[in-house]
C-alpha cells in the first residue's frame, strides 16, 4: 500500500483512539498526536540537515500510531530508510498501530521505553524525531528517582522533581544517537524558561550541538492547541564548538521562519530567559562584580561510582593498595564540619578519616604487572559492575579519573535552608593537595587573583570570609530549588552570583599593598585585573 493510503487510515484511527480515551486518560499519558503538516515540516527539515546521501536510522522512542513514521516515509525515499524503529508503551494505540504498520519494516516494539537499554553504536540511530509525552512531574510520582538517575547518567543531564516525562525523554535518548546523529524534539516551550528546564538547556549547551529552536506564534491556526506553545528543538549529537552559534527561530515554519537570530553559546550560557530570542537580542549586562570576574567554577569530579573510587586510608592499607596510584579527597559536605581544611606533611588533608580517590592512568597490563593487588581490586570493580556504569564504560581507562586539579577554594553543592534563613551553601579553604567529589563546586582563582594571593598569602582566609558573607539569598537567586527545601548549584549558576564581597576585599588588598595603608573604604570599588599601576 502506499504511504498515502497508509497515512489516510492513520489520521482515522488515531481518531477513533483518541475518541475512546478522556482528555484526562490523554493527560496522564501525554498522549497528543502531531497533526501530519506538522510532522512533514519536521521531517522536510530534518531532511534539509541529514547528509544529502546518509542512510537514515530513524527512532520515534513515543511512536503513538506514528505520525513522525509516515512523514519519513513521505519526505525519505524507502532506499535510504536503513532502518525505523518506535516504541510505544500503551497497547490501545500500539495494537492497532503495530497492525497498520505490520508490511513496512518498521521495528514496532510494544514497550516503556524509558526502561530499554540502549543498543550498540552500530544499532545506534542519526536520527531520533520526537513529540515525548508531555506528562507533568506529578503524574510520574513514583518514577522520578529512577528517571532522575538515568538522565544523570546517561545525559549528563540533572533533572529536578519539577522536570516533566518529556525532559526525561530526551536525556534518555541521549545514548540511542549515534555520533553526530540528528535530533528533532517537539516539546513545550516552557523549558527555555523555567528553572526545572535549566538541565535541559544544559545539556543542549554542553553535551550536543544545538543547531535550532525554532517556535510557532500562537495565533497560528494551523496546529492544534495543544501545540501552539511547543518548540521543535533540534541538534547534533556532537560536543560544541566554542564559538558555535544556534539559531532561534519564531513564526512561519521552521525552514522558512518570520523571525531568526544566531545567537552565541557563550550568551545563551548567560540567559535565563531563551525565549526573548529572536526577537530580543543580547541582555544588557549590569555592572555588579560577578563570581566569575574572579573564579572559574566547575564541578568536582564524578567519580562513577564513589563506593568503589573512594577508599579510606585504612583499605588501602589493609589491602596493599598503592597510595601513589590515589589522590586524597575530601568527605562530603555532609561530613565535613570544617571551613578550612588543613594539610598534614605530606599534602593530604589534616582531619580524621581520611579518604583517597582512585586515580590510575596506568594500562590494565601495567597494573597487573606492577601492582597485583590494585589489579584484583580493579578485577572486583569489573565483576561488581563498576567499569559498565556509563560514566567509567565512557573512559578511555574505566578506572582513570577526569584531569581536575584541586583548588584553595570549593563550594558545598547541595544544601537545605531552613526558616531561621540558614545558608544552604558554605566556602571551604582548602589547604590540601585534596580534589572533591561532585557533591563540591570547584572555584579556581582567575590569573590576576592567583598573582594577587601568590603576593598576599593571607589573602586567601580574607576570600573565604568574603565568600561565606555572600548572602544565602543572592546564593538562592541563582541557583534552584528542590521538593524539601533543597537547593542545588550548577557551576554556572554559581559563576553568576554577585561579588561586590569579593571585589571589596581586593580593593582593600590592592590598596594596601599599593600605598603601605589599609583604607576603611576600596581605593576601587570595582577591582580590575589591572593591579597597582
Ligand atoms: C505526544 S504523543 C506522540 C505520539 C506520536 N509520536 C505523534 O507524534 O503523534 C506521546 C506518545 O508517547 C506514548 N508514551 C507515553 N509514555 C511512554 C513510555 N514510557 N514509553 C513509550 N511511549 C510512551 C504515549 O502513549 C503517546 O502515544
Amino acid at each position: 500500500m502506499k504511504i498515502d493510503q497508509l497515512e489516510s487510515q492513520r489520521q482515522t484511527l488515531q481518531a477513533e483512539l483518541d475518541g475512546k480515551k478522556t482528555q484526562e486518560e490523554r493527560n496522564v499519558m501525554g498522549q497528543f498526536s502531531t497533526p501530519i503538516a506538522l510532522a512533514n515540516d519536521v521531517l522536510n527539515h530534518a531532511k534539509n540537515i541529514f547528509p544529502k546521501r546518509g542512510k537514515v536510522r530513524f527512532l520515534d522512542p513515543a511512536f503513538g500510531t506514528g505520525s513522525f513514521y509516515s512523514a519519513l516515509n513521505t519526505v525519505f525515499p524507502s532506499t535510504r530508510i536503513e532502518a525505523a524503529t518506535g516504541f510505544e508503551v500503551d497497547k490501545h494505540y500500539g495494537k492497532p498501530a503495530l497492525k497498520l504498520w505490520k508490511q513496512t519494516d518498521l521495528n514496532y516494539q510494544l514497550a516503556d521505553f524509558t526502561k530499554q537499554t540502549p543498543p550498540d553504536e552500530e544499532e545506534k540511530y542519526n536520527l531520533i524525531i520526537c513529540n515525548p509525552p508531555y506528562v507533568r512531574h506529578h503524574h510520574i510520582n513514583g518514577q522520578k528517582e529512577r528517571l532522575q538517575e538515568k538522565a544523570l547518567e546517561t545525559a549528563n543531564m540533572k533533572l529536578s522533581g519539577l522536570a516533566g516525562l518529556y525532559c526525561h525523554f530526551m536525556a534518555l535518548s541521549h545514548p540511542w544517537m549515534k555520533k553526530n546523529g540528528i535530533a528533532g524534539w517537539l516539546i513545550p516551550s516552557e523549558f527555555m524558561d523555567v528553572n526545572y528546564g535549566q538541565a535541559v538547556k544544559d545539556y543542549l549547551l554542553n553535551e550536543v550541538t544545538l543547531l535550532q529552536i525554532h517556535r510557532f506564534e500562537p495565533s497560528d491556526i494551523q496546529f492544534d492547541d495543544a501545540l501552539v506553545s511547543s518548540a521543535v528543538v533540534w541538534f547534533k549529537n556532537k560536543k560544541p564548538r566554542n564559538n558555535h552559534k544556534a539559531k532561534f527561530t519564531y513564526g512561519g515554519t521552521i525552514d522558512k521562519p518570520a523571525h531568526e537570530r544566531d545567537v552565541s553559546l557563550s550568551t545563551l550560557t548567560k540567559e535565563k530567559k531563551w525565549t526573548r530570542f529572536p526577537l530580543s537580542g543580547e541582555r544588557e549586562e549590569n555592572n555588579t562584580p560577578k563570581l566569575s570576574d574572579f573564579f572559574t567554577v566547575k564541578r568536582g569530579i564524578a567519580t562513577g561510582d564513589n563506593k568503589f573510587f573512594v577508599v579510606a586510608r585504612e583499605q588501602i592499607e589493609r589491602r596493599h593498595l598503592p597510595l601513589e596510584q590515589f589522590r586524597p579527597i575530601l568527605p562530603s559536605p555532609r561530613y565535613l564540619n570544617a571551613t578550612e581544611v588543613k594539610a598534614d606533611k605530606n599534602g593530604f588533608p589534616d582531619i580524621d578519616n581520611q579518604l583517597f580517590v582512585l586515580d590510575c592512568k596506568l594500562p590494565v597490563d601495567e597494573v597487573k604487572r606492577v601492582y597485583p593487588e590494585l589489579y584484583d581490586y580493579l578485577e572486583e570493580g569489573i565483576q561488581a559492575g563498576v567499569s559498565e556504569r556509563y560514566l567509567c564504560k565512557n573512559r578511555k581507562i574505566w578506572y582513570s579519573q577526569e584531569n581536575r586539579p584541586e583548588s584553595q577554594f570549593y563550594c558545598t553543592y547541595i544544601g537545605r535552608s531552613d526558616k531561621e534563613g540558614k545558608k544552604p551553601f558554605r566556602f571551604v579553604l582548602n589547604r590540601s593537595k585534596a580534589i572533591v567529589s561532585n557533591s563540591y563546586l570547584i572555584l579556581y582563582p582567575k590569573p590576576h587573583l592567583e598573582k594577587e594571593i601568590e603576593q598576599n598569602p593571607e589573602l586567601s582566609e580574607q576570600l573565604l570570609e568574603a565568600l561565606n558573607q555572600i548572602t544565602g539569598k543572592a546564593m538562592l537567586d541563582e541557583g534552584r530549588v528542590y521538593g524539601g527545601g533543597m537547593h542545588k548549584m550548577e557551576p554556572k549558576e554559581l559563576a553568576n552570583v554577585p561579588a561586590s564581597e569579593i571585589s571589596s576585599v581586593l580593593g582593600k588588598a590592592l590598596t594596601k599593598r599599593c600605598t603601605g595603608q589599609p583604607k576603611a573604604e576600596p581605593l576601587v570599588s570595582r577591582y580590575t585585573a589591572s593591579g597597582c599601576q
